[in-house]
């Protein structure tokens, strides 16, 4: 068509007719075609609740601290990154005025949403993103649309969740702790931050994988972490979720 239409310098287009109502069929016809699609691809994270890594006590113990945390601190809005289908989130739902919940993983995210149809939650919005590329500024000089990141700083979260993320940013994706701090506290007042220990058998498993090179990753410790951190961030609570080798840390910004 562009071939056959290059020299078309007149760009004398023929107009066809069509009533209102034949275009009105048409976007109808395609709406109803997009509602009945469905994914049919398998993702690692999208049946992560099948195969979580510590029991229903543990699990349990987990919301409860939540729960605590969040309530006290009272947030008019909140997100929580790498929130998987909303589980964690939906603990503070009704709590919370405004909550997003992101996710790399976009079956966990397709599932979150349709709950969130479900439930008839207006408060909750649910997006695909990958905290190790999030969406940059586009347009004539990238400032049509805006950033994640400038975009996360306008919306300014009272309380950031990132639970049991921190393996996958510092081991798959080879970013020291102080880096991913300055990331969350370029936007989050607190934050809530699950810390999988090199006793998880998660961590492990990313770890073996580094086969020859898991010795570059002795870093990946407590101390460590908490040193990163406490350069943007003081720590105002710390405890483990019982049952598990997995610490819980509520983060305060210094700025
Ligand atoms: C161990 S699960 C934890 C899920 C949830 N936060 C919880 O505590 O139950 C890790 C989650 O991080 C997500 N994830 C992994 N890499 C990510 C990335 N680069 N960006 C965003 N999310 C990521 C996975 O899809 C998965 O949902």
């Amino acid at each position: 068509m562009e071939r056959t239409h290059s020299e078309d310098y007149k760009a004398e287009t023929k107009i066809a007719k069509l009533s209102l109502k034949a275009q009105n069929n048409i976007i109808d016809n395609l709406f109803d075609f997009i509602k009945k699609l469905s994914i049919k691809e398998e993702t690692e994270w999208g049946n992560y609740y099948d195969k979580t890594n510590y029991n229903d006590a543990a699990f349990q113990g987990k919301k409860t601290l939540i729960e605590d945390w969040v309530t006290a601190l009272n947030p008019q809005r909140l997100i929580d990154i790498g929130g998987n289908d909303g589980t964690f989130a939906r603990t503070v739902v009704t709590k919370v005025p405004h909550v997003i919940v992101t996710d790399i993983d976009s079956n966990a995210v397709g599932y979150n949403y349709k709950q969130i149809q479900q439930n008839k939650e207006t408060n909750m919005l649910a997006f695909v993103c990958d905290v190790l590329q999030p969406a940059p500024g586009i347009g004539l000089n990238n400032s049509e649309r805006s950033s994640l990141v400038e975009r996360l700083k306008g919306y300014s979260p009272d309380v950031t969740m990132a639970l049991a993320l921190i393996h996958h940013i510092t081991l798959s994706g080879n970013v020291p702790f102080d880096r991913s701090a300055q990331f969350f506290a370029a936007f989050s007042k607190h934050l809530i931050l699950e810390f999988p220990t090199r006793e998880d058998s998660w961590v492990s498993s990313l770890l073996v994988r580094k086969r020859e090179f898991m010795n570059h990753f002795d870093f990946y410790n407590q101390e460590a972490f908490e040193a990163g951190y406490k350069q943007y961030f003081d720590i105002q609570k710390k405890e483990t979720v019982p049952g598990t080798k997995r610490v819980l840390y509520l983060l305060k910004n210094k700025g």
